[in-house]
């Protein structure tokens, strides 16, 4: 059964860990997270990018699918089925199709348009009893289409989205989306304090997750983030197995062509991922 995020949020923020949040783009990636979660005993967050539930044939097909596969495989962790990045437009999308979870990304707009939308949002959120995860800030990068400034936060505009009453809060801190560039300067920890400061026990959630090294991690999960996104490293292990398989000629000995042999090491590759991730934000053992 899916759940919201608000709880696990809640008490990840409290015990000092984070919640992984692991995007997914088929059946291979829903069922690798969900079953590396069940098997450390760790609630998860599946997140769905607009591009991604296009690709998988629409949100209806992404929620009735996860829904499936958490009852047909047994998962008794808590899990949340997630809008990531959501305009206005998907988050209703989400809210019909079934999704515990939206993510609505108002950063793009003006300040007070962020918070017209975002105040609307919560309303409804709370009344189907999901959770609402607002943006201030826009990470850097690109994300399926979702291109961000990069530019940090301003703690009182956090403070004024975090006011509406949103379960969790995406600040930008120099973070970015994909691999980080060799002259990235990290994390700015000063904005994240800032941040902190204005919106007291809101869970802040933590994007660009690939790739942020372990010292910083842990600082980040310190100072109240509750939610590590992670997508590209995922995909980049994905990748790597599955070009090793067939650079080695696997695809051509035997059934080697066959899908669900072609497609096996990169799914082992996500499950390793994810259990090195859950070990790194603390979550495993805390469903
Ligand atoms: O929203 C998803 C993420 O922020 C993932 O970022 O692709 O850099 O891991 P990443
Ligand atoms: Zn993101």
């Amino acid at each position: 059964m899916l759940v919201n995020a608000t709880d696990m949020l809640n008490k990840a923020r409290e015990g000092k860990y984070a919640v992984g949040h692991f995007n997914i783009n088929n059946l291979e990636w829903a069922k690798s997270i969900l079953l590396t979660a069940q098997e450390m005993n760790a609630p998860v967050i599946l997140g769905v990018s607009e591009g991604a539930g296009k690709y998988m044939g629409g949100f209806k097909v992404v929620a009735d699918m996860v829904k499936a596969l958490t009852d047909s495989m047994e998962i008794t962790v808590p899990v949340a089925l997630h809008l990531d990045h959501g305009t206005y437009e998907g988050c209703y999308k989400c809210i019909k199709a079934g999704f515990s979870s939206i993510m609505f990304d108002g950063s793009h707009y003006p300040i007070a348009e962020n918070v017209e939308k975002t105040k609307e949002l919560v309303a409804i959120t709370k009344a189907l009893g999901m959770s609402l995860e607002a943006e201030v800030g826009a990470i850097g990068g690109e994300e399926d289409g979702v291109i961000g400034a990069g530019e940090c936060a301003d703690p009182d505009e956090c403070k004024a989205i975090a006011d509406l009453g949103v379960n969790m809060l995406a600040a930008g801190i120099g973070n970015i989306h994909g691999k980080y560039p060799a002259n990235w300067k990290g994390l700015s920890f000063e904005t994240l304090e800032a941040v902190k400061a204005k919106v007291g026990n809101m869970p802040l959630v933590l994007h660009g997750g690939t790739g942020i090294p372990e010292d910083m991690i842990k600082k980040a999960i310190s100072l109240g983030v509750a939610k590590i996104n992670v997508n590209t490293e995922c995909q980049l292990a994905f990748a790597a197995a599955t070009r090793k398989y067939i650079e080695e000629g696997k695809d051509l000995e035997g059934k080697g062509f066959d899908p669900r042999k072609l497609l096996a090491p990169g799914t082992e590759a996500i499950k390793q991922t994810v259990r090195e991730k859950i070990t790194l934000f603390g979550s495993a053992g805390k469903a």
